[in-house]
C-alpha cells in the first residue's frame, strides 16, 4: 500500500517509523514531514498539514491508498471527510467527531449530558458575566478557551486577579482569536495526571498502554506550559483497578455517547485524566495521538500499526489482538533554549550517530542541510528508549541525551519522576 501521513513533528516521526516496519507498506510519504522523518518516508515540505486540497491532490496524483491524519487542526477542519468524499481511505475522526477536542464547550456539555466525570463548570460568551462568576466562585479556578489554542488556552489561576486577567486576554484581547469567543470556567481539581490513548472504530475501544507527559518547560513542573517536554509509558499511577474503572465510567460511555449523538468516533481518542480522591475525572479529550506520549507508546507496541489502523477505519477493531512489549519506555524532549518563547533556529545538531543501540531519536523540529541536521523548531528531538522497567527506560533515554548537543539545548532532567 502507498501511505501518506499528514503532520511533521515527533509524533509523526514515531507513526511513520512504526508504519515503515509494516511489510504491507510499499511507499510511505509524509506531508510536510521534517528532517528526521525523511529517513523513513518521502517528505513533502511544500504541503502544510492544514492544506486540505493540497493533501487530496497529492494523494490522487501519487496513487496514495490510505492517508493518516495526525494533527488536531486538519481533523477539526474535516480533512478525513474531504478525503473520503474524494474516494481516498483515511485514518482519523470525521470533523463532527473531532469536535470533542476542537470545542471545550461541546466536550464539557457532552460530559454533563452523559454523566461522565469531569470538573464542575459553566460556559460564557460575555466577558462581564465571566468576571462576575469568577468573583462569586473565588480561586483557585480554571479558565479555558473554547477552541484550539496550541495547548496554551488553559489557565489554572491561583488568584481571582489571575483568572480575571486570563478572561481579559482570551475574550477581550482575543489572544487566541475566535477560539476565545466562548470560554469554560471550571473547578480546580487535584491529583496525578494520566494520559490514556485508545484506538476505537466507534463501537470497540482498545486502550493503549497508559502514559504521562510533562507539560511545564522546567524541572519540578516550573515555568510555562509547552507542547510537552517528555513522556513515560506506562504510568505507574494507573493500576489495573483504575483501568477497569475508567473503562466503565469514562471510555465506553464516551464512545457510546458519541455514537448516540450521531458523531461516531473512528481513530485515536485521547483521554487526559486526573486521578482525584473522588476517582478518575476527564480533564480533556483530544481527537488524536498525543505528542510526545506517542513516542514512548509506539515504542512499546508489538502489533503491526497498519493492521490496527485499517481495522479502525473498516469498523473491525474487535478482530485485532493489540499486543504490547513488557517493560517501559521513556522519551526526553530536547528543545531550543528559550522555547516556548522565542528561540534560535538553524543550529547544527551533533552526536546523533553516537547514541547507544536501543535509543531511538524522533525528530520534532529538524531540517537536513548539506548532510547535517539543524534545529528548526521549539521542540527539536524526542530521545526515546525502552527498559526492563521504568527506571531503566528513563536511564537509557538520558544516556542517549548525553551524546547529543546543539547550542543552547534545553531538556528536563526529571522526566518520569514525581
Ligand atoms: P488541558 O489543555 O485542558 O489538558 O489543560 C492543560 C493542563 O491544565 C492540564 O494538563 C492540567 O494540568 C491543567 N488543568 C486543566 N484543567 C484543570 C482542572 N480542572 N483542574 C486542575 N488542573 C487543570
Ligand atoms: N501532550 C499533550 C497533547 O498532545 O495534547
Amino acid at each position: 500500500m502507498n501511505i501518506l501521513v499528514v503532520g511533521g513533528g515527533g509524533r509523526e516521526h514515531a507513526i511513520c517509523a512504526a508504519l515503515a516496519r509494516s511489510p504491507r507498506v510499499n511507499k510511505l510519504y509524509c506531508a510536510p514531514g521534517n528532517g528526521g522523518i525523511a529517513s523513513v518516508a518521502e517528505c513533502r515540505p511544500e504541503i502544510v498539514a492544514t492544506d486540505i486540497p493540497g493533501v487530496v491532490h497529492f494523494a490522487l496524483d501519487n496513487a496514495v491508498d490510505y492517508v493518516m491524519v495526525a494533527p488536531d487542526d486538519p481533523l477539526a477542519a474535516g480533512m478525513v471527510d474531504v478525503l473520503e468524499d474524494a474516494g481516498i481511505r483515511a485514518f482519523g475522526p470525521h470533523g463532527n467527531a473531532a469536535i470533542i477536542e476542537a470545542s471545550k464547550v461541546f466536550s464539557k456539555n457532552f460530559m454533563r449530558k452523559y454523566g461522565i466525570p469531569t470538573a464542575k463548570f459553566e460556559t460564557f460568551s460575555v466577558p462581564e458575566d465571566a468576571l462576575a462568576y469568577i468573583e462569586a466562585q473565588g480561586a483557585p479556578i480554571v479558565v479555558k478557551a473554547d477552541g484550539l489554542a496550541l495547548g496554551k488556552g488553559v489557565v489554572v489561576a491561583q488568584t481571582v486577579a489571575e483568572a480575571k486577567a486570563a478572561i481579559t486576554e482570551i475574550m477581550v484581547n482575543e489572544k487566541f482569536g475566535h477560539s476565545g469567543d466562548e470560554i469554560v470556567i471550571e473547578e480546580c481539581l487535584s491529583g496525578p495526571e494520566v494520559t490514556v490513548l485508545a484506538f476505537t472504530d466507534g463501537t470497540t475501544i482498545v486502550p493503549m498502554l497508559s502514559s504521562r507527559d510533562h507539560k511545564r518547560v522546567n524541572d519540578n513542573d516550573e515555568g510555562p506550559n509547552t507542547g510537552g517536554m517528555g513522556a513515560i509509558c506506562p504510568s505507574p499511577n494507573y493500576t489495573p483497578e483504575l483501568a477497569a474503572q475508567c473503562m466503565e465510567t469514562i471510555f465506553r460511555p464516551t464512545i457510546d455517547a458519541m455514537r448516540a449523538e450521531g458523531r461516531e468516533f473512528r481513530g485515536v481518542i485521547y483521554f487526559g485524566l486526573m486521578l482525584t480522591k473522588n476517582g478518575p475525572y476527564v480533564i480533556e479529550y483530544n481527537a488524536r495521538f498525543g505528542d510526545p506520549e506517542t513516542q514512548p507508546i509506539l515504542e512499546m507496541l508489538d502489533t503491526d500499526l497498519l493492521d490496527i489502523f485499517e481495522a479502525v477505519t473498516d469498523g473491525r477493531l474487535a478482530e485485532i489482538d493489540v499486543k504490547w512489549k513488557s517493560g517501559a519506555a521513556a522519551c526526553v524532549v530536547m528543545a531550543s533554549g528559550g522555547y516556548p518563547g522565542d528561540y534560535a533556529k538553524g543550529l547544527e545538531i551533533h552526536g546523533l550517530d553516537a547514541v547507544p543501540d536501543g535509543v531511538t531519536v524522533y525528530h520534532a523540529g529538524t531540517k537536513l542541510k548539506d548532510g547535517a541536521y539543524h534545529t528548526s523548531g521549539g521542540r527539536v528531538l524526542g530521545v526515546t528508549a525502552r527498559g526492563g522497567n521504568l527506571a531503566e527506560a528513563i536511564a537509557n533515554a538520558y544516556d542517549g541525551v548525553k551524546h547529543i548537543s546543539f547550542d543552547n539545548a534545553h531538556y528536563r532532567t526529571d522526566i518520569g519522576k514525581g
